[in-house]
């Protein structure tokens, strides 16, 4: 199951129930790509925690301190993930999710990744995309201003999944910023 919003918090009940044996993989996304893809989407446009970066961001650190005390409860069924990590590095990133699942890759899997991120096809919502030039648009697509506004609201969640801050316009464009770093889930 593919679930969109929902408090890792809340999956605690699902995970202490032995009979379903169920994995999760938590996708973080930094918090200026969300918002920069969420503009001009028209179902998010009413509601304020999609609207709002310090509602967004409030969710990423709840996200954060669940993700801790789940992965020391059950260090085998919780796996977090930035969303810019599996885009730069589809292939990769979906051998370590495939291994996490133990699942073993097939063709049609390779054949998947080989179509859908190398070729652009389609609108904002088709699934083949080049992978890599996805993650970081939103350092062209807003304008400081806005970026500046969403790193004000989100700085702890920033600083606690690695994602860098763009101290101006010119180091925000500039090819040399590198917006994520490494960072851990500390429990
Ligand atoms: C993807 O990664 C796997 C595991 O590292 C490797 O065996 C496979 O050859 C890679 N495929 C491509 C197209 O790079
Ligand atoms: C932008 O920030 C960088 C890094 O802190 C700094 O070196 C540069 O002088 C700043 N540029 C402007 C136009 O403020």
């Amino acid at each position: 199951m593919k679930v969109v919003r929902l408090r890792l918090r809340l999956i605690q009940e699902i995970l202490d129930d032995k009979d379903l044996n169920v994995k999760v993989l938590l996708l973080v996304r930094d918090p200026r790509g969300v918002m920069q893809s969420r503009q001009h989407s028209t179902f998010c446009q009413p509601a304020p925690d999609c609207r709002e970066p310090s509602h967004l961001c409030a969710d990423m650190i709840s996200d954060y301190v669940a993700a801790g005390r789940i992965q020391q409860q059950y260090p085998d069924r919780l796996m977090v993930l930035r969303y810019e990590e599996l885009a730069l590095k589809p292939n990769i990133t979906t051998y370590r999710i495939l291994k996490f699942l133990r699942l073993s890759a097939t063709q049609s899997i390779d054949e998947f990744l080989q179509s859908h991120t190398n070729v652009e096809v389609g609108d904002a919502y088709s699934t083949f995309r080049v992978s890599q030039k996805v993650p970081f648009k939103w350092k062209y697509a807003l304008d400081f201003n806005h970026v500046d506004e969403i790193q004000i609201a989100c700085k702890e969640a920033m600083l606690l999944w690695g994602y860098r801050m763009a101290y101006n316009e010119t180091h925000m464009k500039s090819k040399d910023f590198n917006p994520i770093e490494d960072y851990t889930i500390s429990q």
